[in-house]
C-alpha cells in the first residue's frame, strides 16, 4: 500500500476545496481528491449564483440583515459580517480567476453585471452565470488547479478515516486513509494540515437535489476524529425540484421566482400568499413548508411552478439549462407550469469551525458546506452557500500558509490493516440498508416533524448503527460501505440534535412545540472521543 506525503491535503473538489488549493503560494506542495470526476460536487450542479454586496444601492447591513432574518435568530453575527464583508473580494477573485458571469448586455458583453434576485433578499445581489453558475465556476477553477504544478489531483479516491494522534507532545491530525476505486487498496496520504471541504450530507434523504457524492462523509469522519458538530437538525429543503419520472434530482432555480414566477395548485389558484405576505420569495423553510403543506391537505403529488408570464426568448436567456432539460420531458415551460416537489437540498450543520476554517484538531480544517462557521443559522439564505465556500477557503488557506512551518510533517503512520475481513458475499444487506435508511428520514426526519415519529427514526437507526458497524468490522470496505457507514453517523446526529431542540424554528418544525423558545441556542453535539485539545471557537 502507497504512502503519499504532501504539505496539505485537501479532500474535496468543490468550491471550498478548489478555492483553498488556489489561494495556497505555489511552494506549499498540495493533493486534491475527489470522490469521483473533478467534477463530482454539488458546486458543479449550482444554478442560481453567488449572493454579494455588488450594487451601489445595496449595502452590507442590508445582506448582514436578511442572513440574520433567514436564519431566525441563530446566525452567528461575526460570521455573518465576516462573509458579507469579504464578499466583493470573492466576487472578484472569481471574475479574475475566468469565471464568465452574465452581463447585463448577454454573455460576452462588456456592461455591468447582471443581478437576481432570490428567497430572502431585499435587493438583487446574486452574481450569476445564467442558471448554470455552479457549472461555470466547476470549470474555471479546476482549469486553474489543473494548471498549478504544486497541486496533485486524485479523481476516484475516497477518504474513510483521518489518521490523528499525538506527535511530539501535541495530539493533531496527520493525514488520511484514502480508499482508491481502481486498486481496491486503502492508501496513507500524510500532510501537516488537513482540510475537509467534501460537502453536506443531502443523501441521508430519499430525494435530494444532490448529487451521489453528498453522503457527509467529512462530518462523519471529523465526528469519529472527536470534533465537536453543530445544529445537524436543520436540514434545508429546497421548494422546487422537477418531479418528474425521468428527472433525477433536478433542481428548478430560486431564480425562476425572482423573476416573478408564482407557485400554483393544479387549479391554476396561486398559493403563497396565503402563507406569507413575502408570497413565492419568502425564505425557503417557509415556502418549502407551505407546499408541503398543500401537497399534504390536498393529497398532491406535486405542484406547480408557473413562469409563463415571460417570453420565451427571456426565459431561454435566463434560464437555458432549466428550458432545455424540461423541454427534453415535453415541458415547454413558456407554456406550461413545471411541476415541483420540495427535496433535500442542504446541510446547514456540520463540524465546528472558527473563522480559519480551523476545527477542533489541530491541523484539521473543514470548509464549505461540511462546516458550520455559524453563517447559516436555521436556514441558508439562498446564494450564501458558494459565498461561503470561496471567503472561508480563502481565510483557511492563509492561515495554513501562516501555520505551515509550525506543523511538523509526519513522518509515518500505521498502515490499513485489512487482514482480519473478508470479501463481502452480501452486498445487498447494504443496498436494502442504504435504501431503508433515506426512506425512513424521508418519512420521519423531513419537512415537519413530530416527537413520536424522530422517536421511531431514532430506533431504527440504533438497529443499522449496530448492523453496519458488525459489517464493516467483518468485511473488506466499498464506496457503497463507506458511504452507508457516514450516513447513519450523519443521520444518527440530524435524529439527535432534532430530538433535543424543543422549539419550531427556521427548517426544524416539530409539531409538539410549533413555536421558537426566547432564547436561541446552537445544539453542539460532543463525541464520546472529543479531542481534550482545544475548542475551535475558544482558540
Ligand atoms: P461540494 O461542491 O459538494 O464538493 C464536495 C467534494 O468532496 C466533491 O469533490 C466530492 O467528490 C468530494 N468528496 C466527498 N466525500 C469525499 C470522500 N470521502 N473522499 C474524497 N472526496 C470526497 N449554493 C449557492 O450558493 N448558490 C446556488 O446557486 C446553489 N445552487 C445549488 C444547486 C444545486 C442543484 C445544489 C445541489 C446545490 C446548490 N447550492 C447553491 C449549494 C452549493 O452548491 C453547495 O453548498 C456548495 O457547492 C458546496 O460546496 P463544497 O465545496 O462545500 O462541496
Ligand atoms: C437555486 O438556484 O435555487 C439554488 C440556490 C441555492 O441553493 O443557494
Amino acid at each position: 500500500m502507497a504512502i503519499h506525503r504532501h504539505d496539505v491535503l485537501i479532500i474535496g473538489s468543490g468550491a471550498a476545496g478548489l478555492s483553498v488549493a488556489l489561494h495556497l503560494p505555489d511552494h506549499v506542495n498540495v493533493a486534491l481528491l475527489s470522490k469521483g470526476e473533478l467534477t463530482s460536487a454539488s458546486t458543479y450542479y449550482a444554478q442560481g449564483g453567488v449572493a454579494a454586496v455588488l450594487d451601489h444601492e445595496d449595502s452590507m447591513e442590508s445582506h448582514i440583515a436578511d442572513t440574520h432574518e433567514a436564519g431566525a435568530g441563530l446566525c452567528h453575527d461575526n460570521a455573518v459580517r465576516f462573509t458579507v464583508e469579504n464578499g466583493p473580494e470573492a466576487i472578484h477573485w472569481l471574475i479574475d480567476e475566468g469565471v464568465a458571469f452574465t452581463r447585463l448586455h448577454g454573455a460576452g458583453g462588456d456592461g455591468d453585471y447582471h443581478l437576481a434576485r432570490e428567497g430572502g433578499h431585499s435587493h438583487r445581489r446574486i452574481i450569476h452565470a445564467a442558471d448554470a453558475t455552479g457549472l461555470a465556476i466547476s470549470s474555471s477553477l479546476i482549469d486553474k488547479v489543473k494548471a498549478r504544478p504544486n497541486v496533485d489531483l486524485y479523481e476516484h479516491r475516497v477518504a474513510v478515516d483521518l489518521i490523528h494522534g499525538d506527535d511530539e507532545g501535541s495530539h493533531r491530525c496527520r493525514g488520511a486513509y484514502i480508499h482508491n476505486h481502481s486498486t481496491g487498496n486503502t492508501d496513507v496520504f500524510l500532510a501537516r494540515s488537513v482540510v475537509l471541504a467534501t460537502g453536506g450530507a443531502s443523501k441521508a434523504y430519499l430525494y435530494t437535489s444532490n448529487p451521489d457524492v453528498a453522503t457527509g462523509d467529512g462530518i462523519a469522519m471529523a465526528w469519529r476524529g472527536g470534533c465537536r458538530v453543530a445544529n445537524m437538525e436543520f436540514m434545508q429543503f429546497h421548494p422546487t425540484c422537477l418531479f418528474h419520472p425521468n428527472a433525477r434530482n433536478f433542481l428548478v432555480s430560486e431564480a425562476l421566482r425572482g423573476e416573478g414566477a408564482t407557485l400554483i395548485r393544479p387549479d391554476g389558484e396561486r398559493f403563497m400568499p396565503d402563507f406569507d405576505e413575502r408570497g413565492e420569495l419568502a425564505p425557503r423553510d417557509v415556502v418549502a413548508r407551505a407546499i408541503d403543506h398543500e401537497m399534504k391537505r390536498l393529497g398532491l403529488d406535486c405542484v406547480y411552478l408557473d413562469i409563463t408570464h415571460k417570453s420565451q426568448d427571456f426565459i431561454i436567456n435566463h434560464f437555458p439549462t432549466v428550458y432545455a432539460k424540461c423541454l427534453q420531458l415535453g415541458i415547454d415551460i413558456s407554456r406550461d407550469p413545471i411541476p415541483v416537489v420540495p427535496a433535500a437540498h442542504y446541510t446547514c450543520g456540520g463540524v465546528i469551525t472558527d473563522l480559519n476554517g480551523c476545527t477542533d484538531l489541530p491541523g484539521l480544517y473543514a470548509i464549505g458546506e461540511t462546516a458550520f462557521t455559524g453563517l447559516h443559522g436555521a436556514n441558508r439564505m439562498a446564494s450564501n452557500s458558494l459565498l461561503e465556500c470561496i471567503v472561508f477557503g480563502t481565510a483557511a488557506s492563509r492561515h495554513i500558509a501562516a501555520h505551515l512551518e509550525t506543523m511538523p510533517a509526519p513522518v509515518h503512520a500505521p498502515e490499513w490493516d485489512d487482514t482480519l475481513v473478508t470479501d463481502s458475499d452480501e452486498d445487498v444487506v447494504i443496498a436494502h440498508n442504504w435504501d431503508e435508511l433515506r426512506r425512513f428520514m424521508w418519512d420521519y426526519v423531513g419537512i415537519v416533524r413530530t416527537v413520536k415519529r424522530l422517536e421511531r427514526a431514532r430506533h431504527r437507526i440504533d438497529l443499522l448503527k449496530r448492523e453496519i458497524h458488525e459489517y464493516y468490522s467483518n468485511y473488506r470496505i466499498s464506496n457503497d460501505l463507506i458511504e452507508l457507514r457516514n450516513l447513519v453517523v450523519v443521520a444518527d446526529l440530524m435524529i439527535r440534535a432534532a430530538l433535543s431542540r424543543h422549539e419550531s424554528r427556521g427548517l426544524h418544525y416539530l409539531l409538539d412545540y410549533p413555536r421558537p423558545l426566547s432564547d436561541a441556542r446552537d445544539t453542539v453535539l460532543l463525541p464520546d472521543n472529543a479531542v481534550k485539545i482545544r475548542f475551535a471557537a475558544e482558540a
